[in-house]
């Protein structure tokens, strides 16, 4: 959002929930934007129409964003993540582009990592399906508009995995986690998939990343990126 609004393009923000002091922070930021703000919901046809009025192109970030999020609430989930975006796509201007923050939880635990773009689609939890589904649906949207001779719709889906950089991240996601337990000296924890629970000081937070997350490749990659990243803070 800051990338558009400091090239001068008007972003209409719309949230079911929205932070009073986020927002003062962003607008001192960037004096004179034009940042409009609806709350509301994109399930609801009246917030979208609100929300809707005069945009070029959607981002669509609204969701049920986490797998545990997900598991304690499968209704909202499957009814926001899948719902919500057949919603959104119906809202909006046949004219305007499209951009879905979809998850790499697609693919679900795949048997080699890196996966090729086209792998196929294995959820392992009901995030995941409910991101995957919220694919099928843009697909099938965006073929139905081009088949029945209405405006190509430009879209894209974006398989994101872990998102981090706001100073309002939510504290317990897994960069802004290690990253604040690392620069506190409390200890690190990384726990998933099939390796071992392992959890180390921050000062050792390199070496454990090295020689400590032992299965897989692409553990040690990333625990060692993310190790580098907390340094950088
Ligand atoms: N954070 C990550 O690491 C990550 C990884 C992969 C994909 N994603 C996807 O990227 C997007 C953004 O992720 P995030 O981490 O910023 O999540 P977030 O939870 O911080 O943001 C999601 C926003 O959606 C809003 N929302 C939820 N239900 C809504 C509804 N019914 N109507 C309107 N707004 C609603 C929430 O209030 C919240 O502000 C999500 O779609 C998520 O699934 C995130």
């Amino acid at each position: 959002m800051k990338r558009l609004l400091r090239a001068k393009v008007p972003v209409t923000v719309l949230d079911v929930i929205f932070f009073e002091d986020e927002l003062a922070a962003i607008r001192a930021e960037f004096p004179g934007s034009d940042l409009q703000y609806v709350r509301g919901d994109i399930r609801d046809t009246g917030d979208l129409a609100v929300a809707m009025t005069g945009v070029k192109g959607v981002i669509n970030l609204a969701a049920v964003s986490r797998v545990m999020w997900c598991l304690e609430n499968e209704p909202d989930c499957t009814d926001i993540n899948v719902k919500g975006t057949q919603r959104v796509l119906e809202a909006m201007p046949s004219t305007a582009w499209f951009i879905q923050a979809s998850s790499r939880e697609v693919y679900g635990n795949p048997d080699h990592i890196p996966m090729a773009e086209d792998s196929p689609h294995n959820p392992a939890n009901v995030y995941g399906k409910s991101k995957a589904e919220a694919e099928d649906v843009i697909i099938t949207h965006v073929a139905r508009a081009t088949s029945s001779g209405g405006n190509k719709i430009n879209a894209i889906m974006l398989r994101l995995s872990n998102v981090y950089g706001s100073a309002y991240d939510h504290p317990e996601r897994l960069i802004p986690a290690i990253m604040r337990n690392a620069l506190s000296n409390r200890p690190i924890q990384m726990v998933g998939g099939d390796q071992d629970v392992r959890t180390a000081r921050a000062p050792v937070l390199t070496s454990t990343a090295r020689h400590g997350v032992r299965r897989g490749r692409r553990r040690r990659h990333d625990a060692r990126r993310h190790a580098a990243a907390s340094q950088n803070v």
